[in-house]
């Protein structure tokens, strides 16, 4: 137990759930998920890494998914155990095959006794338009952001639920999960798949004390957005047409996604959290 803060007597006053312990109990600390261990997919580049090391800096035990570029996992391992207090392994697993997710999640187990937090990140794009996308586009795109993320929720669930339930899984959908993207269909419909994954499936999990909560980026700084951020033009503009006037960092998701996964997003679940510098909300302007 924390030592008592001013966040005691408001908890007291209040009378809630909270009256017994402190409010927050080391969750905006470094230490608030600690001890637990946390799965990220796609794990070695851009978001998942970011989210890797902030996690690993929350005090987690951590485990990166990978499927390419193997020579970026063991510095990613290294960077991570550097980062904080818990421990951290990689496993290869392809999050749209099944068989690869269950054994993700067993040797999370094997290595560390549970599993705590299922944050499936993998996400890739093929750019096209509706009338472009061929059969192959659709179903590369769907098997690793929809499906991935589906069984990904579903066999992390089993594993709470075995070990007695509670549990939280986080899903980096996008804030195109519920605003188009012209010419990127498949990808807007796989992230608005996962949208409503996340609203049904929180609904049937939360009587064993299991959250479910998307994560949607707006622009972030990371490989899959290389070629705009490449072109001086287009950078520009996105800069432009976004509020806070620049893209995010990938740390700045990192951040949300331990947040989620503490105890002091104890209460939110069903729902969606937009990261996006206000993109969604801004006008061209009349
Ligand atoms: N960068 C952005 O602007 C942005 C915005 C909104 C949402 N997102 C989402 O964030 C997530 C991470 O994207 P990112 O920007 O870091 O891109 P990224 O390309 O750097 O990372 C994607 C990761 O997914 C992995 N991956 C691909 N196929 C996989 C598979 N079959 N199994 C396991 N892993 C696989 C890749 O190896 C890579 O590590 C994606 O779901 C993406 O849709 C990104």
């Amino acid at each position: 137990m924390s030592e008592a803060t001013s966040h005691d007597t408001q908890a007291d006053t209040a009378g809630g759930a909270g009256a017994e312990q402190p409010l927050l109990p080391d969750a905006f600390t470094a230490k608030a998920l600690a001890g637990r261990t946390v799965i990220v997919t796609g794990a070695n580049s851009g978001i998942g890494a970011a989210i890797v090391d902030a996690c690993a800096a929350a005090g987690a035990n951590v485990v990166i998914d990978w499927v390419t570029h193997p020579e970026t996992v063991d510095p990613a391992t290294r960077i991570a155990e550097a980062a904080g207090s818990g421990s951290a392994m990689a496993v290869q697993a392809d999050v749209g095959n099944v068989a690869d997710l269950q054994n993700l999640i067993d040797q999370a187990v094997a290595r560390f006794g549970r599993l705590d937090v299922m944050i499936n990140n993998a996400g890739v794009e093929t750019r096209h338009s509706l009338l472009e996308t061929e059969e192959k586009d659709f179903d590369f795109v769907m098997n690793i952001n929809l499906k991935g993320t589906f069984f990904g929720a579903k066999l992390a669930a089993q594993q709470f639920i075995k070990q007695g339930g509670g549990g939280v899984i986080l899903n980096v959908s996008s804030v195109h999960e519920d605003w188009p993207m012209p010419g990127n269909t498949a990808y807007c419909v796989s992230k608005g798949g996962a949208r409503m994954l996340t609203r049904t499936a929180g609904v049937e999990l939360a009587q064993h004390g299991i959250r479910m909560v998307n994560i949607a980026p707006g622009a972030v700084n990371t490989p899959i957005n290389a070629q705009t951020m490449a072109d001086p033009e287009k950078a520009a503009a996105l800069n432009h047409s976004i509020p806070l006037g620049r893209v995010a960092e990938p740390d700045e998701i990192g951040a949300t996604a331990v947040f989620l996964a503490s105890d002091a997003a104890s209460y939110i679940t069903c729902t969606t959290v937009v990261v996006d510098g206000g993109i969604m909300m801004s006008a061209a302007g009349l």
